[in-house]
């Protein structure tokens, strides 16, 4: 079964790669995505490092003059996908962009990829990457904590990657659809539209692309009018494990120099990370930094305090309660958003789903703070999902059916990369 399954996988990427860069999925995602690719790249570093690094280069060719690794490349125009380069309308170079980014997993990938060779032209590569992760990594430092608070704004919900999550609805509540107009959607065309977000968020979606574009997504402008501003808990975290692995390149790759600046962010996000800590809530939520109103559920990104590097008992026991407590409601880890919560729902996209890339963070957070059991269940009930879905784009926790796009590019990756019985980290277990 096992080798069955890493075979599919295999063949999952190479046939989604579009020629040194590769789609999440064919039809609903035909343009590479940023931490898609990033995920992506792990998995092909399993059976082709060189191909991995071209995940990762080809990315980077995306980026922006101001440091940011926009959220969607459009190499070429596919119209099955909506919104495409048209309606962003960014003047990026040398291909179409979307305007705003995506959790920024990439530093951690690239440490995994320097880390598996030694040789010259792996180091070299490594080096050459160095300088545009420093620069993204000081974009969300310079742009992206406008009020100070060593926290991660984002200006719309796709760029959290957690595009419908229940925390969002408070304040997408404020946005103004009245001036939207008529648009036509194609996801859902291309999957059950009980599986995606609603009309509603759309509308909402749109507004808010709408504001970044009046300012042409420029990254000061962009944060004044939008009317979406969240502190988001995960990518906070992502981007806190992401300068630490940074660091250690920095340390690794003779790049002394830049190690302050480094260190001053991490020490930034640590402390502002807090300011995320809901005490109703005893987990990490969203941060309305419009309102201040706080999200009100444990989301899946809570459990990626481990793999921020997190370990203070008073943060990581009340998680470590509120997992027990949600392995008992889900016959699958990890849900997306709480069971319990009024806001669940086992199919919708990020309102309740288990998405394979999350559990692959959160797990190894785990297991590498010495929390072998939590982290042996979720990627024990990874391989569950796998074997009874196949390669889906997400699965419901409550009866592990798949959902969303299929023979999904990031699912294949961090099975090959990760779950699979057959790596032989996992033949113990
Ligand atoms: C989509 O199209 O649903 C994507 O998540 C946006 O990035």
């Amino acid at each position: 079964m096992g080798a069955d399954l890493d075979a599919l996988a295999h063949s999952i990427l190479n046939e989604n790669d579009l020629g040194g860069y590769t789609i999440p999925t064919k039809g609903l995602y035909p343009y590479q995505w940023n931490w898609d690719s990033v995920f992506v790249a792990i998995g092909f570093a399993t059976f082709d490092l060189n191909r991995a690094w071209q995940e990762i280069e080809n990315l980077f060719e995306g980026q922006w003059d101001d440091g940011m690794v926009p959220h969607i490349l459009f190499r070429k125009n596919d119209p099955s996908y909506f919104p495409g380069p048209g309606v962003w309308g960014t003047k990026a170079e040398p291909f179409p962009t979307s305007g705003h980014s995506q959790p920024p997993v990439a530093a951690t990938a690239v440490r995994d990829l320097f880390e598996l060779s030694s040789d010259p032209g792996n180091v070299d590569r490594t080096k050459a990457i160095f300088p545009k992760l420093m620069a993204w990594h000081r974009w969300w430092a310079d742009y992206r904590d406008p009020k100070g608070h060593g926290t991660v704004a984002i200006v719309h919900p796709w760029e959290s990657g957690r595009d419908n999550l229940p925390d969002w609805d408070e304040p997408l509540s404020k946005v103004d659809t009245s001036g939207v107009g008529e648009y036509t959607r194609k996801d859902t065309s291309h999957v059950d539209p009980d599986m995606r977000p609603l009309k509603d968020d759309y509308d909402r979606y749109m507004s808010i692309l709408q504001a970044g574009n009046s300012v042409g997504w420029e990254a000061r402008k962009t944060v004044e009018v939008t009317p979406f501003l969240v502190a988001d808990p995960g990518i906070t975290m992502i981007l806190l494990r992401a300068n630490r692995d940074l660091l250690a390149l920095a340390d690794k790759l003779g790049f002394a120099s830049d190690k302050p600046e480094i260190e001053g962010w991490i020490a930034k996000l640590e402390k502002g990370l807090e300011t995320l800590w809901n005490p109703d809530v005893q987990a990490f939520v969203t941060r309305n930094l419009k309102t201040d109103v706080m999200g009100s559920g444990v989301s899946s990104a809570s459990f990626l305090a481990a793999y921020a590097g997190i370990s203070d008992p008073k943060v990581i026991d009340p998680l470590n309660a509120h997992f027990d407590r949600i392995a008992t409601k889900a016959e699958y880890m990890l849900p997306s958003y709480d069971p319990e919560h009024a806001g669940f729902e086992h199919k919708r996209y990020w309102r309740g789903p288990v998405w394979a890339v999350v559990n692959y963070m959160a797990a190894r957070g785990m297991r590498e703070a010495g929390d072998i059991l939590r982290s042996e269940k979720i990627r024990k009930d990874t391989v569950r999902l796998v074997e009874k879905s196949g390669f889906a784009e997400y699965f419901s926790p409550v009866d592990g059916s798949g959902a969303g796009g299929s023979s999904f590019s990031w699912t294949a990756a961090v099975w090959l990369a990760w779950a699979t019985p057959s790596l032989s980290a996992n033949k113990a277990a």
